[in-house]
């Protein structure tokens, strides 16, 4: 019996309602870790990996339909359709509660029911978190320790009357008497998915999947979706961002924070090694940002998860060696694939795959002969964040790291510039608010390679009406002065050849960028005013050491003013969609943005 009645009584409820074999209140030890594996082991669904290359590593393998995060089956079920917005899904939470709990009657049979009190951010940190997750994956379970603080302090955190974030989760997948998995990964049909938010109670019910951010409810369900309805409420930011330090070689260090969309390079750029001597970067976090104004004004911020869930292919020695020194233990795998050796391989790791390997799917795959890719485009890896070589001496701290610059970005092959900063905050707001991306594979229902807009890289874990979430961050700027706010830039690593080529380099080279964001937040570097903001002039930009032409150089740093001319339209689309609800200040600098660009 726990101290927390209310807690408890949730707990029996859900027991009632979805009548498991068993209930299990998890401890977070390392003894509980390993016993799990044991049973998963033995059951087939978790495949040790080779202990001398990987120790304390294993791989799982998905069902098919159950690879990511499923948007078309995620809701914010807010009392009134106008709070959800109109770029998030809706059903009136009455319905969607019966609708829902008819799927929970009984689904837990034949399974343990796992109890996991969790903290999001350090335990007991005025900034944290708490919530509790119920659900019926041991591999849910697993992950949970790696990504968040589990365990019996966050009970005596929650003491008698603490405040906690339920969150629900079943796999939806109950056992008859006497069946098993049979070593196959158990979800429910794609039909019977819902990931769903009510985010007046503050609550979370999942059902269907036990993938990533549709399972593991800390993450965008908690972090994001149910904290950026808190963060509104209480006046702070909950982001879709990584944190990075990055310290200039006379020893001054700055933090920037940095929203991309999904698989856009948030986790590259977090772990980065600077190409450029004497620089130095350090991770805080990889995905999501807590901010809060300190009392000197300025925002601080915490990475609330405590491990990584990263995109495996293009993950390698050359491209992020911070990264793969990071997962060379005590690590998940998840749909990548697997040598004969026991180890693991995925497309871009940085050699040919050591012989025929058996793929994501538990098939034997042959690189002359399979045409399609061994490791799932959304394969990834659960690791500590600690592991991590360059992680920041203060990426635990309570009080969070004061943030210089916010930066913001997509994969964009055309139109937009390698880096181009704001005229101010509003103008900041517009840019971030207008961010488009190519899709990537980490979203299961939309069509990869097309251009959307995601605003702020939030447009799928924002928790309430995006209209007034754009309210929310140009009302922010006036609780602190001016000279207080981080400088807001915008930044393209991905711009494209006419022959598909990448035009820059990326990756570690991406401090070469970061290097100019530095000055301009000290007040040093260079820049010019241009139709779309301020840009670097081409020798602001250090290339000492990498080949690239000039004409390369310069169309990366070009406005290009007949692109912008098509981007415009482009906006206006995306900005009709929040009719009423989008703030003046947007329309004004849309109409600002398209004098300058008429002008010439
Ligand atoms: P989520 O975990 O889904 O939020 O993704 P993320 O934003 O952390 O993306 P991640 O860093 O995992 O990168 C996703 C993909 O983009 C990987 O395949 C990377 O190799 C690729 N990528 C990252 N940075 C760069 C870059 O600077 N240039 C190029 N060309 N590709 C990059
Ligand atoms: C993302 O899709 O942005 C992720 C992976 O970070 S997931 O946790 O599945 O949302
Ligand atoms: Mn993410």
């Amino acid at each position: 019996m726990v101290k927390h009645e209310k807690l408890q009584k949730w707990v029996d409820e859900v027991a009632m309602l979805t009548t498991p074999d068993a209930v299990y209140w998890c401890d977070g030890s390392k003894e509980e870790y390993d016993r799990l594996f044991k049973i998963m082991v033995k059951e087939g669904l978790a495949i040790p990996l080779n202990p001398q290359k990987l120790p304390n590593c294993y791989l799982f393998r998905s069902d098919p339909s159950d690879v990511a995060r499923v948007e078309n089956r995620t809701y914010i079920a807010s009392k009134t359709k106008d709070d959800a917005g109109p770029t998030n899904n809706w059903i009136d939470p009455n319905e969607l509660k019966d609708t829902m709990k008819a799927l929970y009657r009984g689904c837990m049979k034949g399974r343990t029911m796992y109890v996991i009190p969790f903290s999001m951010g350090p335990v007991g940190s005025p900034i944290s978190k708490i919530g509790i997750e119920i659900t019926d994956s041991p591999y849910v379970v697993a992950n949970m320790h790696i990504m968040t603080r589990v365990g019996n302090e966050v009970l005596e955190v929650l003491g008698e009357h603490g405040e906690f974030i339920p969150c629900l989760h079943s796999i939806g997948k109950p056992l008859a008497e006497g069946e098993s998995d049979n070593g196959k990964w158990p979800c429910a049909p794609l039909e019977k998915k819902y990931i769903s938010h009510f985010p007046e109670e503050r609550t979370i019910w999942s059902y269907g999947s036990g993938y990533g951010g549709n399972a593991l409810l800390g993450k965008k369900c908690l972090a994001l979706r149910i904290a950026s309805v808190m963060a509104r409420d209480e006046g702070w930011l909950a982001e879709h961002m990584l944190i990075l330090g990055i310290t200039n070689p006379e020893g001054k260090k700055k933090y920037i924070a940095g929203a991309f969309p999904s698989a856009c390079g948030k986790t590259n750029l977090a772990m980065l090694i600077p190409t450029i001597p004497g620089w130095k970067v350090e991770c805080v976090g990889d995905d999501i940002a807590w901010m809060k104004l300190g009392k000197d004004g300025r925002f601080y911020a915490i990475n609330p998860e405590a491990g990584f869930f990263g995109v495996a292919p293009g993950t390698s020695m050359q491209s992020n060696p911070n990264a793969m020194k990071t997962i060379n233990r005590n690590t998940i795998y998840t749909n990548v694939a697997l040598t004969k050796d026991g180890d693991v391989w995925w497309e871009g790791i940085g050699y040919d795959p050591p012989g025929a390997l058996i793929d994501w799917t538990g098939k034997e795959w042959d690189a002359g002969k399979s045409n399609a890719p061994a490791a799932h485009p959304n394969s990834r890896f659960t690791a500590p964040a600690q592991q991590c070589p360059s992680i920041d001496s203060d990426w635990e701290n309570p009080a969070g790291v004061p943030i210089s610059a916010f930066i913001f970005g997509g994969r964009r092959p055309h139109t937009i510039p390698l880096v181009y900063e704001a005229f101010d905050w509003n103008h900041g707001v517009f840019i971030a608010s207008t961010i488009g991306s190519e899709v990537t594979a980490a979203a299961l229902d939309l069509k990869v390679g097309t251009i959307r807009r995601d605003p702020m890289a939030m447009l799928p874990f924002c928790g309430y009406h995006m209209g007034d979430y754009f309210r929310h961050w140009i009302q922010i700027q006036y609780k602190t002065a001016p000279d207080k706010l981080p400088k807001i830039f915008c930044v393209n690593w991905f711009r494209q050849s006419a022959d598909n080529k990448w035009l820059w380099p990326g990756y570690g080279d991406n401090s070469r960028v970061l290097k100019w964001i530095f000055a301009r937040c000290d007040g040093t570097g260079e820049a010019v005013a241009t139709e779309i903001g301020y840009m670097p002039p081409e020798h602001a930009i250090d290339v000492q050491g990498i080949h690239i032409t000039r004409e390369t150089l310069n169309e990366l740093l070009r406005v290009d003013r007949e692109g912008w001319r098509e981007e415009l339209k482009l906006v206006k689309e995306h900005y009709a969609t929040f009719g009423e609800r989008l703030p003046k200040e947007l329309y004004d600098e849309l109409e600002k943005l398209e004098k300058r660009l008429s002008s010439k």
